[in-house]
């Protein structure tokens, strides 16, 4: 059975949830799992390859949830052993990026029934919001990706606000402009405030 929890850290390109995610993870200690999306495994190397080599969006998003499909093995593993997973971007990054990207109509509801049979709900997301600006302000130090774009991004984060509006059990919107340390304390202070730690 599982009884562990799934947390998962959620925001554009720039907000610095890996940052915050890892940060968490080891204030945490042993009992969580820090992971990623895209994965490291040959799946996950692929999507990053489609979106390098700008294949057709639908390929592109096919490609994220075969990645995500793979992804929930392990990650129902560790639930089953009791841990506290926590996963840098997962499901709403699909909702909020391939909703923007995908040229069809109703993507949302094409990607809830490619995903329906098999997805699990995390139990908290963790939303950093930032603006789209100063997202692209740390972004420039490195090459931008194929999202990595200002009004881009700025749609991506309304999706994300969208999916929290609807969500607000689920959701805790934070300001990923405040000092690290403060934004892994808030956290922490949630996950204790809902008997998850
Ligand atoms: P990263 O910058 O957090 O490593 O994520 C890589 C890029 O992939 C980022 O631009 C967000 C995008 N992405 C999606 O478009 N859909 C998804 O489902 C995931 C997991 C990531």
């Amino acid at each position: 059975m599982m009884n562990g929890k799934l947390i998962t850290f959620e925001g554009i390109d720039g907000s610095g949830k890996s940052t915050i995610a890892r940060m968490l993870s080891e204030r945490i200690g042993e009992f969580a799992v820090l992971t990623v999306e895209p994965t490291k495994s040959w799946i996950g190397k692929s999507v990053i390859r489609a979106m390098e080599e700008q294949r057709d969006p639908i390929t592109i998003a096919l490609l994220f949830i075969a990645d995500r499909k793979e992804h929930l093995s392990e990650i129902e593993k560790w639930l089953d052993e009791g841990k506290l997973v926590i996963c840098d971007r997962f499901i709403d990054s699909t909702f909020a990026y391939q909703k923007e990207h995908l040229n069809i109509p109703d993507a949302e509801r094409w990607l809830s029934a490619v995903h329906e049979p098999f997805l699990i709900k995390p139990d908290v997301t963790f939303l950093l919001r930032i603006t789209p600006e100063k997202a692209m302000e740390r972004i420039e130090e490195r090459v931008p990706a194929l999202f990595e774009h200002a009004s881009f991004l700025a749609r991506v984060q309304e999706n994300y606000l969208d999916l929290a509006e609807r969500e607000r059990e689920r959701f805790v919107i934070m300001d990923a402009e405040r000092e690290k340390e403060e934004l892994v304390d808030e956290c922490l202070r949630v996950l204790k405030e809902r008997g998850i730690l």
